[in-house]
């Protein structure tokens, strides 16, 4: 029976563009579950847009001396567009800084405000002398006081997802200065979460305990047992949405109160646009509202909007949230700000035409029941030993030798034998299989359902060998040939979900696109014979060891340019006069010789000739340099230094040493590519 469904994927951050954790994570699953629902007959609203609020964006502007707004407007439409080059069918893309996003959020507001649903109070918050400013959310970070994780931010612990306040941090420290923050008095609006206790408890740990994913379902409780406090739904901040009530001047709306009423204002976009009513969608009980998530958002779609959503009373709540576990990349924390990651943009400029190849990657090997990790050595067998191997290789057989022994015209069957029949069969029961493992969110199983299906398309070609017996069966061969076209058809609408670009390919290479779903089910023949087929073209293809080199060896330079950008800079030394500086004596000299210091690692002996004389020098570079490489090398001496003995060896002066950007040790060279420099000694 045909349903409504108002299916949400979390509203990105505009901090970034996409990278495969939140894929994973959140849009593939949410597509395939969209893709399928629309296929099934079901009547679809698919829901996302930018979320451009919130600390994180304010503080990526500050540090690009730009504004907010031009940090949304870039990633906005660097996001919208690689959402649709990857083939997620969003009914419609919305932004929270669009303006019947500002009116819906604010409306909300005003709604709870007018029902007394907020409680008022003043209290002691964070506040940064320096910076003139209160420390809310990721504007401050310190000690969660659950479990210790020492960089909580002021809203929610990433480690355990707890969701803080930020006077619940301990030790906390501000993140524009640095500094211990101070308390300062400021009005704020709190949703008095504690007032929805019973109803949360009601709703979720008995109306959703076995539908729900235990993840999702044992942390909501657990939650919930803690006890729930208050939470100040207001900031003072300039970059938000405006608290339209008196005494909200200079006050916006905590990202996350805004956020998630993004989902009701894009489906208002939507449905003007499409002349629907959006109510339908929000507001009628026979509606299915689904949240696509990643954990860390756990609380605010399972308590926090829902408490919103009762206190205002006209809306439908969540069916389910089915959120998903963390993926990480090659062994480590995907992260934006780290740049350890795989960015959508990227991999389409270096895998074109291979949205499906990352779709069944992180489907196949999703992070639905734990964490799990994202290896390119993965990514390459699941492409070359599930899409190219099976599913790629019995497509490419049926549609080769249909085009070979048959002019690409589907043969007449005669009578069928029991391994037709059987076959025949299973196929049928795959539509079942696949769609009870989607409808309980099991997007990993449900892809290897359908890997089964080619499956058996390949093992019924390996064993009826229709490549021999048409030497000596033709009726005998054009049967099998039929039934392996049969198969070919079902796994064109079933891929339909998971492989939406290799489902539009496979449709136009059997000339086919008659069937739906259900077809799968109930139809004896899904391609009839005498119908002609094209040439086709390969649905895959194998990728090669060099690509996923390229990958690692792009990962390894990030973590490199990483680490070298985060290397703390030591802070200027004590001033010194023009006559400090004139007391030290630089000459250019040569190194004549140079060794190891025996039994040390870092320091080697050298022999230098200063101009003045030649001299031995002590110099700790052994790890950076071999002495056979350096003899000759023109360097620069401070050679009034007193000497000094190490190891028992005098030294005799200092050769200067200086970093490149890679942060190597290198010589500060009077000579720069054989000319010189000019380097001004005195
Ligand atoms: N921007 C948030 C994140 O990336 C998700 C917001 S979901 C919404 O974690 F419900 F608030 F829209
Ligand atoms: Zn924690």
């Amino acid at each position: 029976m045909s349903k409504r469904y108002t299916i949400t994927a979390a509203l990105p951050y505009t901090n970034g563009p996409i990278h495969i954790g939140h894929l994973a994570g959140v849009y593939v699953p949410a597509d395939i579950y969209a893709r399928y629902l629309r296929l099934t007959g079901n009547d679809v609203a698919f829901i996302c847009g930018s979320d451009e609020h919130g600390v994180p964006i304010t503080i990526k502007a500050k540090k690009e001396g730009v504004t907010p707004q031009d940090i949304v407007d870039k990633y906005h439409a660097i996001i919208k567009e690689s959402f649709v080059d990857f083939g997620i069918t969003f009914d419609n893309y919305s932004r929270t800084t669009a303006k019947i996003h500002h009116d819906t959020a604010q409306e909300f507001f005003k709604t709870l405000y007018d029902k007394n649903e907020f409680v008022e109070e003043v209290t002691e918050q964070l506040y940064d002398a320096e910076a003139n400013q209160f420390l809310a959310d990721r504007f401050v970070t310190g000690t969660c006081p659950k479990c210790g994780n020492e960089e909580a931010y002021g809203d929610q612990c990433e480690n355990c997802g707890s969701s803080l306040n930020a006077t619940d941090l301990i030790n906390p420290k501000s993140a524009i200065t640095g500094n211990v923050p101070t308390l300062k008095e400021t009005k704020h609006w709190f949703l008095p979460l504690n007032k929805h206790e019973d109803f949360l408890r009601e709703w979720i740990l008995k109306g959703h305990k076995k539908d729900w994913k235990p993840n999702v379902y044992g942390q909501v409780k657990s939650w919930i047992d803690d006890g729930l406090r208050p939470r100040a739904v207001t900031r003072d901040l300039d970059w938000g949405i405006p608290v339209p009530v008196e005494g909200g001047e200079g006050k916006v709306l905590y990202v996350w109160f805004d956020a998630p009423i993004g989902y009701i204002s894009s489906t208002k976009e939507w449905a003007a646009r499409e002349g629907k009513n959006w109510e339908d969608y929000w507001k009628d009980d026979n509606t299915k509202l689904v949240h696509f998530i990643g954990k860390d958002n756990i609380v605010f779609h399972c308590i926090i909007f829902p408490s919103m959503l009762k206190a205002e009373g006209s809306y439908i709540l969540p069916e389910n949230v089915p959120a998903n576990e963390f993926l990480n990349l090659e062994g480590k924390k995907l992260s934006t700000s780290k740049n350890w990651a795989v960015w959508l943009p990227d991999y389409l400029v270096d895998f074109p035409n291979q949205q499906d190849v990352l779709r069944y990657a992180l489907t196949a090997n999703a992070p639905e029941s734990k964490d799990n990790d994202f290896t390119w050595k993965d990514f390459q067998a699941r492409n070359n030993n599930e899409l190219v191997a099976i599913f790629g290789n019995f497509i490419n057989r049926v549609v080769v030798l249909t085009n070979k022994y048959y002019d690409g015209i589907i043969p007449e069957p005669s009578d069928f034998a029991t391994i037709d029949e059987e076959t025949l069969a299973a196929v049928k029961a795959y539509p079942a299989v696949i769609s009870s493992s989607i409808e309980r969110y099991r997007f990993r199983e449900a892809s290897q359902e359908l890997m089964n299906l080619a499956r058996l398309g390949n093992k019924y070609l390996a064993d009826e060998e229709p490549w021999k017996t048409i030497k000596t069966d033709e009726a005998r061969t054009k049967t099998v040939m039929f039934v392996a076209l049969q198969i070919a058809s079902a796994l064109a609408v079933l891929s339909e979900p998971f492989l939406p670009f290799t489902s539009t390919k496979l449709k136009g290479i059997l000339n086919s696109n008659d069937n739906g779903w259900e077809d799968i089910l109930t139809k004896d023949i899904l391609i009839s014979a005498n119908h002609k087929i094209s040439k086709g073209e390969l649905l895959f293809s194998k990728i090669e060891d060099s690509e996923i080199q390229k990958q690692l060896d792009k990962l390894e330079a990030s973590k490199k340019a990483n680490e070298a950008a985060n290397k703390v800079t030591e802070p200027q030394k004590e001033e010194i006069t023009f006559d400090d500086f004139t007391k030290l004596d630089l000459r250019v000299g040569t190194i004549l010789e140079a060794e190891k210091m025996p039994k040390t690692k870092k320091l080697l002996v050298l022999k230098v000739d200063t101009g003045i004389d030649t001299r031995t020098i002590v110099s700790g570079i052994a790890e950076s340099f071999k002495p056979e490489d350096i003899i000759g090398k023109r360097v620069t001496v401070l050679v009034n230094l007193a000497p000094r003995a190490l190891r028992g060896v005098e030294s005799q002066g200092m050769i200067l040493m200086t970093e490149d950007e890679g942060g190597n040790l290198v010589f500060v060279n009077p000579d720069v590519d054989g000319v010189n420099n000019g380097l001004q000694i005195s």
